[in-house]
């Protein structure tokens, strides 16, 4: 398997990005924010609790999204890898990602992390307030998922780099410019596996 995180504050195109890369490497795209606004949807339990922290721009807590993952995982072994997208958001997350992945043979060879100035982040996710209608994407809510970002999130990126895996990528500009990058980084990975 080849896995891969896609890593960056809220509105830094881990989603649009995700679904570019999918295509070009074959891999599953794991979001967890998608899963989470399916539960929503149907109205699971899961989806009714989830639902209250996500209005807030809080996050659901690291047992309940460790377990989501590993459940998505253990689905899925057949695939060539995953690109986990949203995934992880604390450092125990991520520490549990590295023994779900060791225990099954396999390891996240690469975070790519997509660095993009907060005004170019607020007006990304104002703009897909309108195209789709999300919730969380009004102003005090994305203020707040920035500072989450900021205060908790951000920290998974040194988890990655310690073990020499965190490759920051420019977030900024042209879609099709960005996906160049992140070949360029993915690309290099490979060729030096
Ligand atoms: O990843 P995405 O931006 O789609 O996530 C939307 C919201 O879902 C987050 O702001 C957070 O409230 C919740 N979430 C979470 N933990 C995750 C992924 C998403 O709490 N691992
Ligand atoms: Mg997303």
């Amino acid at each position: 398997m080849f896995n891969i995180v896609i890593f960056g504050p809220p509105g830094s195109g881990k989603g649009t990005q995700s679904k570019l890369i999918i295509e070009e490497y074959d891999l599953m795209h794991l979001s967890t924010g998608d899963i989470l606004r399916g539960e929503m949807a149907r109205k699971t339990p899961l989806g009714l609790e989830a639902k209250k922290l996500i209005e807030k721009g809080e996050l659901v807590p690291d047992d309940i999204v460790i377990e989501m993952v590993k459940n998505k995982i253990d689905e899925n072994l057949d695939q060539k890898g995953f690109i986990f997208d949203g995934f992880p958001r604390t450092c125990e997350q991520a520490e549990a990602l590295d023994r779900l992945l060791e225990e099954r043979n396999t390891t996240i060879s690469v975070m790519i992390s997509l660095e993009v100035e907060e005004d170019e982040l607020v007006k990304r996710l104002l703009k897909r307030a309108e195209e789709e209608g999300r919730q969380d994407d009004n102003l005090d809510v994305i203020k707040n998922r920035i500072k989450v970002y900021n205060d908790v999130t951000c920290k998974v990126a040194d988890y990655y780099g310690k073990t020499g895996r965190h490759r920051p990528v420019d977030g900024s500009g042209d879609i099709e410019k960005i996906f160049d990058r992140i070949c360029g980084a993915i690309n290099q990975e490979k060729a030096s596996a």
